[in-house]
């Protein structure tokens, strides 16, 4: 994977910026509706997650990398955790609705499953889990890169199930308890690929997690074919993002409206904090994580929502 701490710098701008975050924001607002605080699971630079937030949908943006961080509590100030994917801070049961936006494509297939289930223990009853698929397929268009393209996946391997396969995370989220809801689609404007970008990319072999220990001379091979391309400098057609959703038990209770209601507990414990031992607090909505998971039928039904707040992002936090 990138060293995101360092990408930051150039993570906005090299992702399709504003507009990019804004479709996709759009697409996800279709699937999360109104439900809020949402958490953004590896939600880097908050690009997105500033774009979905709303007077009543606060955002918090959950991440692993301190430059993502930094540049995310800028946007959201208050609204950036350090948080592991795998081990996020929150209750069980406890989050009105997740999203993953170009996260799981870059993971071992094994801890895209984990980050998944991590989701689905904090998601409260009626909560919507939101994440992209399929994210390389997007970008194949058919255009005579992606025919390059596609032999240098095929040589690296890289053809077997991608680990946002939509189909196998639907199986898998099934077997979490989940129901899938539904399926949308952005388009990247502006991100489709030029010779030259790609070529860029394929010397920079960091940018493609699939291209792992492909032989130089396959590499070699396919930067020749790209070169000798017309349009050097000519977008080929932008990709076109998948997002999908699964929610908690159908039929569960609706969630309380957002902003809570004023007899909310002030003070209580936030995403930065440690709740003390013993039982979590009732009248806190997104708290610290409790431990055990408890089995989603004998799931307690959501606590009232109380605000939350975070700490700016420092290479102390835990
Ligand atoms: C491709 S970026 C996507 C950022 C953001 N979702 C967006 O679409 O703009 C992937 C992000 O996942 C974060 N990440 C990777 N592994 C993680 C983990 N185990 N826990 C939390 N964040 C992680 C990285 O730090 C990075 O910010």
């Amino acid at each position: 994977m990138l060293d995101y701490d360092t990408e930051a710098a150039v993570y906005d701008a090299t992702r399709g910026g504003p507009q990019r975050a804004e479709q996709a924001a759009a697409a996800i607002a279709g699937l999360i509706g109104e439900q809020g605080p949402v958490i953004d699971i590896g939600g880097g630079t908050g690009i997105v997650a500033a774009a979905l937030t709303t007077p009543g949908r606060p955002v918090l943006v959950a991440d692993a990398s301190t430059g993502m961080l930094t540049a995310a509590h800028t946007r959201l100030p208050g609204r950036a955790v350090r948080a592991d994917a795998l081990a996020l801070p929150f209750r069980d049961a406890s989050v009105p609705a997740v999203i993953c936006v170009w996260l799981l494509h870059l993971l071992p297939h094994a801890t895209a499953e984990a980050v998944c289930a991590e989701a689905a223990r904090v998601l409260a009853p009626g909560g919507v889990f939101a994440t992209t698929v399929d994210k390389a397929a997007a970008h194949d268009t058919g255009s005579d890169l992606d025919i390059i393209l596609r032999d240098l996946r095929r040589a690296a391997g890289a053809d077997s199930r991608a680990a946002d396969d939509h189909a196998h995370l639907g199986r898998h989220c099934a077997a979490l308890g989940l129901t899938e809801a539904a399926t949308t689609t952005f388009t990247g404007t502006g991100q489709g690929r030029t010779p030259a970008t790609l070529i860029a990319h394929l010397r920079d072999g960091r940018r493609f997690a699939w291209m792992g220990d492909l032989p130089a001379e396959a590499v070699g091979a396919a930067l020749a074919a790209l070169a000798a391309l017309p349009g050097q400098h000519t977008r080929r057609p932008d990709p076109r993002y998948t997002l999908a959703s699964w929610t908690t038990r159908v039929g569960a209770p609706p969630l309380p409206p957002w902003p809570p209601s004023p007899d909310s507990t002030p003070g209580a414990p936030t995403p930065a904090t440690r709740s003390p031992p013993g039982p979590p607090p009732r009248d806190t909505r997104l708290g610290e994580r409790s431990g055990k998971r408890p089995p989603a039928a004998r799931r307690a039904p959501p606590p009232r929502r109380t605000p939350w707040k975070t700490q700016p992002p420092t290479r102390e936090q835990p």
